[in-house]
C-alpha cells in the first residue's frame, strides 16, 4: 500500500436523506473494527473548510440507525467549488490527520469530491445518500425508499379526501431532475396520471386519464407532477386545467420537505449499513474515487465520474405500468 489510512474522515453534504446516519454508524464501526479512527465532519464540506470535525466512537454512533436526518448535519457549500475552498479544506485533512474521507451525498456532493481527489490525491469513496435516487450504477440510493413510502402515505390520505369531495389533485413530488419517485410513487398509490422529465406528457393525456375516471363515474383523480417536470410545478398544471375544465374542482398539494424527512425503511437501513461497511472495504483494497453501489443485491463499485455523468433513464416498463393500470 503506498499510504497507510490510520483515520477516516466522514461527512455528510447536500439535501439529506434517511438512512445517512445508518450510514455514517456503519463507517464509524467498520473503521474501529479495522483498528482505525473515524472522525465526523460537520456541516458537509463546509466542516472541512471551517476545522468543524470530531472523533468518533463506537458509543457516538449509538441508537442513530432510526433516525432521519444526519448527526453530522449538511449543508451546500459554495465555497467548496472554489479552489481556494478546497485548499482550506486540504489543509485541515492534514491538520486532523486524515487519510481518506467517505462522503454521503449526491451528485453535487461527488462532483467536489472528485475535485478533491485529483487536486490533493485523496483516497475518497462516496456513498450514495439522496432521496431523488438519480445516481447512476445503484439499484437504489440511501432515502429513496423511505421518501417513496412517506409520498405514498401522503397520496393514500389524499385520495380519501379527493373521493370525499370528487375533487382532483394535483400532488408535486420532489427529485430535483429525475422522475423515479414520482413514478414509482405513482404505481404504489394508483395514481391516475404522473407528469415527469423524462417522458414528454400533453394536456390532452392528463385529461384523458382524468376522463377516463369520469366516465366510469369515478369523479376524484390524483396526478403525480414531478417538481421540475413543467415550469411552475404542479401550481402551473392545475392553473391549465382549470381553466380548461372548471368542473374539476382542482386542489394543490405541494409535498415539499416532508419527504426527505422520517425513520428511515429496514431497507433504506440495510443498504446504508452494507454500503457504509464496503465503503472502508474499499479504502483498505486501495480503491479511489469511487461510489459504492446496490446492483442485484450485491455491492459494486463505480467510478464516481460514472455515477455522476451517465445517464440513469425510467424503466420502460415502469412508465408502461402507470399509465395502463391506472385506467
Ligand atoms: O436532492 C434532494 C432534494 O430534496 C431534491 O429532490 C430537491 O429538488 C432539493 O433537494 C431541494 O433542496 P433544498 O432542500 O435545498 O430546498
Amino acid at each position: 500500500m503506498e499510504y497507510k489510512i490510520n483515520t477516516v474522515g466522514v461527512l455528510t453534504s447536500g439535501g439529506d436523506s434517511p438512512g445517512m446516519n445508518a450510514a455514517i454508524r456503519a463507517v464509524v464501526r467498520s473503521c474501529i473494527a479495522q483498528g482505525i479512527k473515524a472522525k465526523g465532519i460537520y456541516r458537509g464540506y463546509q466542516g472541512l473548510i471551517d476545522d468543524d470535525v470530531k472523533e468518533l466512537t463506537s458509543q457516538d454512533v449509538s441508537g442513530i440507525i432510526q433516525r432521519g436526518g444526519t448527526i453530522l448535519k449538511s449543508a451546500r457549500c459554495m465555497e467548496f467549488k472554489t479552489p481556494e475552498g478546497r485548499k482550506k479544506a486540504f489543509d485541515t485533512l492534514q491538520k486532523e490527520q486524515i487519510d481518506a474521507l467517505v462522503v454521503i451525498g449526491g451528485d453535487g456532493t461527488f462532483t467536489g469530491a472528485r475535485l478533491l481527489a485529483q487536486e490533493y490525491n485523496i483516497p475518497i469513496i462516496g456513498l450514495p445518500g439522496t432521496i431523488d435516487n438519480d445516481l447512476w450504477g445503484t439499484d437504489s440510493t440511501i432515502g429513496y425508499d423511505t421518501s417513496l413510502n412517506t409520498i405514498m402515505d401522503c397520496v393514500d390520505k389524499l385520495r380519501d379526501t379527493a373521493t370525499s369531495h370528487e375533487r382532483v389533485f394535483l400532488v408535486e413530488v420532489m427529485g430535483r431532475d429525475a422522475g423515479f419517485l414520482t413514478l414509482s410513487a405513482a404505481i404504489a398509490s394508483g395514481a391516475e396520471a404522473a407528469i415527469i422529465p423524462e417522458r414528454s406528457t400533453v394536456k390532452e393525456q392528463i385529461e384523458e386519464a382524468i376522463g377516463q375516471g369520469r366516465r366510469k363515474s369515478k369523479n376524484s383523480s390524483i396526478v403525480l407532477v414531478q417538481e421540475h417536470a413543467i415550469e411552475g410545478g404542479a401550481q402551473a398544471v392545475a392553473k391549465v386545467l382549470e381553466e380548461a375544465h372548471p368542473e374539476y374542482n382542482t386542489r394543490v398539494t405541494i409535498l415539499g420537505h416532508l419527504q426527505r424527512g422520517g425513520s428511515p425503511t429496514a431497507y433504506d437501513r440495510i443498504i446504508a449499513s452494507r454500503m457504509g461497511m464496503a465503503a472502508v472495504g474499499a479504502l483498505f483494497e486501495e480503491q479511489r474515487s469511487i461510489m459504492i453501489g446496490m446492483k442485484n443485491d450485491e455491492i459494486v463499485y463505480v467510478p464516481l465520474s460514472k455515477a455522476i455523468r451517465e445517464k440513469k433513464d425510467v424503466k420502460a416498463d415502469k412508465w408502461a405500468a402507470m399509465q395502463v393500470l391506472s385506467i
